[in-house]
């Protein structure tokens, strides 16, 4: 056990945090969660962090206990593989931590039938599958304790399929869905959750999706407009570019939303995906016109 990993574990106090003293944040090595991660400790949570970059995850725990003189502790996790989603529920049990917040996650572009399939699977064990499995023992955990908050990420794809990221706006609907009927099974015990679903957010998300994004927000309108928003609302629209986007849809029926946002995602899987996409369907034209 780390000294760090020691400190946890003797924090017992929960003190004036509403949800603390411990916040466990998955993809805090980059990103979203890495803005999670500074807001809370700057509110004065102790940290658990969690992705596969130990080393980003060790600077970032340098920067948080020097800055804040929180104790943090890092933990290398690939979540698209269970039995390390189980190890890291294992290692934590003694922890008091009454915040999970589940930013990992990632997402592709381009063409359904150019993205490895094995890919896509990925996808949906660590942006669903992992998040259920660690919901699920963090939920009996606050339920037990009478108190505890979650931050689920959805996203602004989450309400409609889109085109050329199919899978991923899939696997944010089930996020939203999940996120809305756990919210209103757990507040009767103490435990409040939200989902939170930001439009495009300047990150490592779109070179991991191999996107270019027009425009973006930067992460850090997401985390402190979230955790104010938690206990109060089901759904947060963080940031005005979401916000906006929303708002355009207004009364539009869903394929009305499909068929834009897949425009906008066409412009912007990266020229290589759209040449892809634009030989697959010559590829299909062939195909048919070889059928007739
Ligand atoms: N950026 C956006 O426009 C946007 C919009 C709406 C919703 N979201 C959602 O917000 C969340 C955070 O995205 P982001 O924009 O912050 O992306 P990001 O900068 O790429 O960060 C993603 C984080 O997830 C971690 N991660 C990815 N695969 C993992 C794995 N197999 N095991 C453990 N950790 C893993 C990464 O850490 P390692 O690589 O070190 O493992 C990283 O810390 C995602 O759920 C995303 O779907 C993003």
């Amino acid at each position: 056990m780390t000294d760090a990993a020691k400190a946890l574990s003797h924090i017992n106090r929960r003190g004036s945090l509403k949800y603390g003293p411990l916040a466990l944040v998955t993809g805090a090595s980059d990103g979203i969660g890495r803005e999670f991660a500074r807001e809370l400790a700057r509110r004065g949570y102790g940290l658990v962090l969690v992705a596969r970059r130990l080393d980003r995850l060790e600077a970032l725990a340098e920067e948080l206990a020097k800055a804040h003189g929180v104790a943090v502790d890092v933990l290398p996790v690939d979540l698209s593989e269970p039995d390390q989603v189980e190890e890291l529920i294992r290692t934590t049990a003694h922890y008091d931590i009454g915040l999970l917040v589940a930013a990992a996650g990632f997402g592709t572009s381009g063409p359904f039938t150019r993205i490895s399939v094995a890919t896509e699977l990925d996808m949906i064990d660590v942006n669903c599958r992992a998040v259920v499995q660690l919901s699920h023992a963090m939920a009996q955990r606050f339920v037990r304790r009478g108190s505890g908050g979650m931050v689920l990420m959805s996203s602004l794809l989450a309400f409609q399929g889109v085109a050329q990221s199919a899978n991923y706006a899939a696997t944010k609907a089930f996020i939203q869905t999940f996120a809305e009927g756990l919210r209103a099974e757990l507040r009767p015990q103490g435990v409040d959750v939200i989902a939170c679903a930001p439009g495009p957010i300047a990150s490592g998300f779109a070179a991991r999706a191999d996107m270019v994004m027009g425009m973006s927000q930067p992460a850090s309108v997401v985390a402190a407009a979230t955790l104010d928003a938690l206990g109060r609302r089901g759904t947060i629209r963080p940031g005005l570019l979401a916000k906006a986007l929303e708002a355009s849809f207004t009364g539009m029926p869903r394929w009305g939303r499909t068929l834009i946002l897949s425009k906008i995602m066409a412009g912007m899987a990266r020229p290589d995906a759209r040449t892809a996409a634009g030989t697959a369907q010559q590829t299909n034209t062939v195909e048919r016109s070889d059928l007739t």
